[in-house]
């Protein structure tokens, strides 16, 4: 019975957004979407949600530093890095490489970095966390993804070249939203949302078991935390946060 009312109110919701999917259809929304609207959405997003989640990520990012190479250097790869809004929790001096397959942030992204003069910046590689070919095996000691791991397309590809591009001892810090308890409202209506959500923000999926696919990983130590964010939007409440060792 559940099920049948998920797929009703899924129905509503996808007929309610019918422009967007007829826009879908026509070709025109996807690069309207890379180009435009999410890069406006995500500067907007991101100023909100960096002042609601300010003591978590000072928190998780506080000890990046002893994952430092030992002349005291710290190489920081980070995967979908979007408009930049986690260069102010990195520490001072660190050199970031900087990747994203959507090369539309450039602009917000170099407002960001010309703000955060305490790092050091990198080439921007164009590329999906899938493929970091450009990034030398065992070259950087620490790697970050914040609210990406839900728009990948194979999440243990993603994975792989995590582990591949990090040097032995270093980590992999994340921060995404995931899928909520099976038997919560929350769930329910991550369900109904789903397909639509998916569409008008770039891939985003919001039923991912995120932490499954990182306790697979080849990791030799995880801390890895399963919380409940304060966002007005309740389908992206429930996160995991934490940082796995290789
Ligand atoms: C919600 S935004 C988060 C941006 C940034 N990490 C932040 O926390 O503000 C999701 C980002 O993931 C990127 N992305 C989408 N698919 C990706 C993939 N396969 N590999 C790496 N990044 C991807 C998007 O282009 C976008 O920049």
């Amino acid at each position: 019975m559940a099920e049948v009312v998920v797929l009703f109110l899924t129905l509503c919701v996808q007929l309610l957004a019918l422009p967007l999917y007829i826009l879908s259809f026509l070709g025109i929304w996807q690069p309207f979407c890379k180009k435009i609207f999410f890069p406006f959405f995500l500067e907007k997003f991101t100023a909100d949600y960096n002042q609601k989640m300010l003591q978590r990520k000072q928190d998780l990012f506080h000890n990046m530093m002893d994952f430092s190479d030992p002349s005291g250097k710290l190489t920081v790869l980070e995967i979908g890095t979007g408009t930049g809004s986690n260069f102010q929790f990195f520490p001072p001096n660190c050199r970031v490489i900087c990747t994203d397959p959507n090369p539309h942030f450039q602009e917000r992204l170099a407002k960001s970095m010309a703000r955060n003069k305490h790092l050091e910046y990198g080439q921007f590689i164009t590329t999906s966390g899938e493929d970091l070919s450009q990034v030398p095996d065992a070259s950087v000691d620490v790697v970050v993804s914040t609210l990406v791991l839900c728009s990948v397309k194979n999440m243990k590809a993603v994975l792989r070249e995590v582990c591949r591009v990090l040097k032995s001892g270093g980590a992999y810090y994340f921060l995404e939203h995931v899928t909520a308890d099976h038997s919560s409202w929350t769930f329910f209506w991550q369900q109904v949302y789903s397909p639509t959500w998916r569409l008008l923000f770039d891939g985003c999926n919001l039923t991912r078991e995120t932490w499954a696919d990182i306790e697979k990983a080849n990791f030799s130590e995880i801390k890895l935390q399963h919380i409940q964010v304060p966002l007005c939007w309740t389908v992206i409440q429930p996160h995991i946060i934490g940082y796995a060792v290789k």
